[in-house]
């Protein structure tokens, strides 16, 4: 018997043995040297919140420079998030922190840390482990961080979109590096190295920005070029974090001209020259990066007057077509719903195939997502808004309204309308009609009924005073034309005047409408012989409302 239970026993263990590892509740295991400050939830870490950089867009702009030297220092989990989020991050609007016409937003990025390989998940702005281990031999230069940048060919088939989109993911990280005295460069050779990563298939590299501490610490001077026929370049009041948070993508403007200075500041950041001075290098930069230093697009612009060309050298503009060319522009463009031609200024990059080798296309269009973003986070800078085309259906067509006609070599690779939104001029409803009954009885309800038209189809309000004192205030919405029932009753005989007016969902009013009406009592109760006795015997009213159906 002592057996036979000990067996049980024995069993009972070895069968508990067994199954435990597969079914028993296992600590989650914490990935070799994955972040030690960031809570683990299975394999994506969460950032910390961005750090708020309060440095005016125009200022981040003029200190762009690339930085290849790094001193060992770390880069801070705050850090890398700020500069996350500038680069790929959701707005506080919903938006996307770069734009996208078609929204395909085919860049994954792969933070490349000495711990392990990440990659940056914007719609819960967190890092998901993608493989453990030491990457940082990757590309060029060595630094604390990388971020490999890659184009997901699943999400966009288009190489120039693509890379537009990681153009500007690069501006911005140059930007927010820069503010926090990071430094970055945009490296396009040796990317073939993120294969190393086991990265899928449809995934191709285009970009690998280092990011760390400078080795020669930022050293810059103020020396602005001089006035030409534009105006020096200013700074507005608005931050990176502000211009990406205020970006506004319209379809149709106002189409009155900018001032001077405003197309001055639109241009400038496209493709123009810093205000500032670098003092580690002895040069001035430009507002964006070039592959080998080439910058080989030129800008053209076109506003109600005529079309331009950019001198960035100068920071200059020469007339090169008079009159307005904005209609012919939008007939060599697939604009959609965008009415192109009632934008007050038109910013068109031409790369130019002489000097930017077919070799290295992918590079320009990355400059061309570059020079685009500028645009776009000085438009938000001066409050303005724009939208981008990329589909340029007739290229012939857009150099002869360029007045380049013969220059074959200058290829349009986006079109960037600029100015401020339309605002539509408001009109009030008109005044309502009031039907209903305009001679009944005191103590009665009645239906009455109030129509106004809306002549711009907005949504109306209606106010309304009975004449004995009651008021309905700003009933609604209710839809532009559509018969809309009150009841009402009037516990009181007497000639009254109903008053109605209408008022748009813009807080446009219509006049007041008048309705007259009459609720006699009936003449069995104005009888003076009636009326004393209803003061003697003042319960007896229901009965004669009763009786007399009062
Ligand atoms: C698409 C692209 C690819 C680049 N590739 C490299 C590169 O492989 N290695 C490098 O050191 N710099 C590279 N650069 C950086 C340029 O050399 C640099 O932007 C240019 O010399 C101007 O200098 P700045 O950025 O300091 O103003 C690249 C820039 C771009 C836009």
């Amino acid at each position: 018997m002592t057996k036979i239970i000990f067996g049980i026993l024995i069993c009972t263990i070895l069968i508990f043995a067994a199954v435990l590892p597969v079914t028993g509740e296992l600590p989650k295991i914490k990935p070799k040297n994955a972040i030690e400050n960031i809570n683990l939830i299975m394999d994506e870490y969460p950032l910390p919140p961005p750090i708020s950089v309060d440095m005016v867009l125009e200022e981040s702009i003029c200190r762009r420079m690339s930085v290849r030297s790094f001193t060992g220092e770390a880069v801070t989990d705050e850090e890398l998030s700020t500069i996350l989020w500038a680069a790929y991050g959701y707005t506080e609007n919903g938006n996307r922190s770069i734009f996208n016409p078609d929204g395909t937003y085919s860049t994954i990025i792969y933070v490349i840390r000495s711990d392990a390989t990440y990659k940056y998940v914007p719609e819960n702005h967190s890092l998901s482990l993608f493989k453990s281990g030491n990457y940082l031999h990757l590309g060029q230069y060595t630094s604390p961080i990388k971020f490999g940048l890659v184009w997901d060919m699943n999400a966009e088939s288009d190489e120039l979109r693509g890379m537009a989109d990681i153009g500007m993911i690069g501006q911005d990280i140059y930007f927010d590096a820069n503010a926090l005295d990071l430094g970055t460069v945009t490296t396009g050779l040796y990317v073939e190295d993120l294969y190393e990563l086991g990265i899928p298939s449809n995934e191709k590299p285009e970009i690998i920005m280092p990011l760390g501490h400078p080795s020669s610490p930022y050293d810059f001077t103020y020396d602005p070029l001089p006035v030409s026929n534009l105006p020096a370049v200013i700074d507005n009041t608005i931050s990176l974090e502000d211009a990406i948070n205020n970006r506004q993508i319209i379809d149709l403007w106002d189409d009155i001209p900018l001032s001077l200075l405003e197309q001055s500041q639109l241009i400038w950041s496209s493709y123009g020259y810093s205000y500032l001075i670098d003092n580690v290098n002895s040069k001035r930069h430009r507002t964006l990066p070039s592959a080998i230093g080439y910058y080989p697009f030129k800008i053209f612009a076109a506003n109600h007057s005529g079309v331009y060309q950019y001198f960035y050298n100068t920071h200059s503009i020469t007339e090169i077509l008079q009159g307005d060319q904005r209609e012919e522009i939008k007939n060599c463009v697939e604009y959609n719903n965008i009415i192109i031609d009632t934008a007050s200024f038109i910013i068109i990059p031409c790369l130019d195939t002489n000097i930017g080798s077919s070799q290295y296309q992918r590079f320009w269009y990355y400059e061309n997502g570059a020079i685009i973003h500028n645009v776009l986070l000085e438009t938000a800078a001066l409050n303005l808004s724009a939208n981008v085309i990329y589909d340029i259906s007739n290229e012939a067509g857009l150099r002869s309204a360029l007045g380049i006609s013969s220059q074959t070599n200058l290829v349009p690779l986006s079109v960037v309308p600029v100015g401020n939104p339309f605002t539509s001029p408001n009109f009030p409803p008109e005044k309502p009609d009031i039907d209903g009954t305009t001679n009944g009885k005191a103590g009665t309800s009645y239906t009455y009924t109030f129509n106004s038209v809306d002549p711009d189809g907005d949504d109306v309000y209606y106010y309304i005073k009975w004449g004995d004192g009651q008021t309905e205030v700003w009933d609604g919405p209710h839809g532009t034309g559509v018969d809309v029932d009150i009841d009402h009753t009037y516990a009181n005989q007497g000639a009254f005047t109903i008053e109605a007016k209408a008022k748009d969902s813009n807080g446009a009013e219509s006049g007041w409408s008048t309705l007259q009406v009459t609720m006699p009592l009936n003449k069995v109760l104005i009888n003076p012989l009636f009326l004393r006795l209803l003061e003697r015997f003042p319960y007896a009213f229901p009965i004669l409302r009763y009786i007399f159906r009062l």
